[in-house]
């Protein structure tokens, strides 16, 4: 009995991880206690508690045009479910035809990060989910004018006073917001499946990848599992024009030795966020990882991780197989 309960849910275990191959994760409150498999607990705000009447709240506002100039740019626009909560091209479209500044990011296991934006210019996600209501080229609606929509919307009064007993104002909608953000989780990939013993869960091609990405490559040195980030920043060369990098970092730290670094993404889903880095400018995972294999782009701030690596064929497609299972 035990031996066909085991295999039962050893074959449900490998269909589980198969959809999550296919299919983006949904983001769910659930995930703020108990995460899925692969992820350790979630650290929570110390100046309040996420509760699911928040993250209700802030799933509809992500979801709501009422917090853009025109109406027509909403939080999900640029962060698409399909596109792993990234966007599809390499600067996203915001209000009156303009672009952001830089690569929509995927969402994903942003509760787990303290420091926010591609530059770590925002010290937390209840700071920074603000920014992009007013950021002209994003959403392009001053913060008081967005709280008075809210306040003149029964909807959202009636959605404020279950989450909050207030009525709608800055510190809540940022709550709200940052409560729905930390739902968006990606775990339980075939890889979490493969080190909790299921050999099946990882194809022959995909281990040699992980073996690539933990040996010659040396991409767990800043990827670093579970969550396939340090969280902190790195010069790899994007961006670089002519030798010289962009500021990056430096902008914000005005240590030059910061010069061109970028916080460090998870690559959990990355099959679905294409394109990749900070200014979007690599298309594909094969791009990404013949980048690696040169060294990454020379200047005189390259991280010293970073090295030719002389990659055979097969080792690239072993290491794209194994970024796919993630
Ligand atoms: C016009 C497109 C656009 C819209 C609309 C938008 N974002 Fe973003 N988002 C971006 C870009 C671009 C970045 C990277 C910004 C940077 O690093 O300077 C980003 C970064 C983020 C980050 C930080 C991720 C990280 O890895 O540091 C979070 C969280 C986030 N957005 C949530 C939201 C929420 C919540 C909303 C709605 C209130 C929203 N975004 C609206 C484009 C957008
Ligand atoms: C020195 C630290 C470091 C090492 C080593 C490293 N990376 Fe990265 N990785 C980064 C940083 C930083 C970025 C973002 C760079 C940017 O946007 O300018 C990045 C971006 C990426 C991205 C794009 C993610 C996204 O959401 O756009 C992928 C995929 C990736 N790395 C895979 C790898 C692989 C595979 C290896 C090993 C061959 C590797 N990395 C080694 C630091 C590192």
């Amino acid at each position: 009995m035990a031996r066909i309960l085991l295999s039962v849910s050893f074959l449900l275990g490998t269909a589980v991880a198969q959809a999550a191959t296919t299919e983006p994760p949904v983001p769910s409150f659930a995930f703020l206690s108990t995460p899925p498999i692969g992820l350790p607990v979630m650290p929570m705000p110390a100046a309040y508690k996420p509760t699911e009447a928040m993250f209700d709240l802030g799933k509809k506002l992500f979801h709501d045009g009422i917090l853009s100039k025109d109406r027509s740019v909403t939080c999900a626009s640029c962060h698409m479910a399909k596109n792993g909560f990234a966007h599809p091209d390499a600067l996203p479209p915001g209000v009156d035809g303009q672009r952001a500044l830089r690569h929509a990011p995927s969402l994903f296991n942003r509760g787990y990060g303290t420091l926010q934006r591609w530059d770590g210019s925002s010290p937390s996600l209840e700071a920074f989910v603000l920014e992009p209501i007013s950021d002209p080229r994003e959403m392009g609606l001053r913060l008081n004018d967005a709280i008075d929509r809210l306040r003149q919307s029964k909807d959202y009064q009636k959605a404020f006073a279950a989450a909050f007993s207030e009525k709608p104002n800055p510190e809540a909608l940022s709550r709200s917001l940052a409560t729905f953000v930390r739902g968006i989780v990606s775990g339980t990939a075939p890889y979490d499946r493969f080190l909790r013993g299921e050999v099946d869960a990882m194809t022959p091609q995909q281990r040699h990848g992980q073996w690539i990405f933990e040996s010659k490559g040396g991409c767990w040195k800043c990827h670093t599992p579970p969550l396939f980030t340090d969280e902190r920043f790195h010069n790899t060369g994007i961006g670089v024009a002519e030798g010289k990098p962009e500021a990056g970092r430096a902008d914000i730290t005005k240590d030059v030795a910061d010069t061109g670094k970028w916080k460090t993404p998870t690559l959990r889903s990355i099959r679905l966020t294409a394109p990749y880095m900070h200014d979007g400018s690599l298309r594909t995972l094969e791009d990404v990882v013949k980048f690696y294999g040169r060294g990454g782009n020379a200047n005189p701030h390259l991280d010293r991780k970073l090295k030719k690596l002389d990659l055979t064929e097969e080792n690239q497609s072993a290491l794209v197989a194994f970024l796919r299972s993630l």
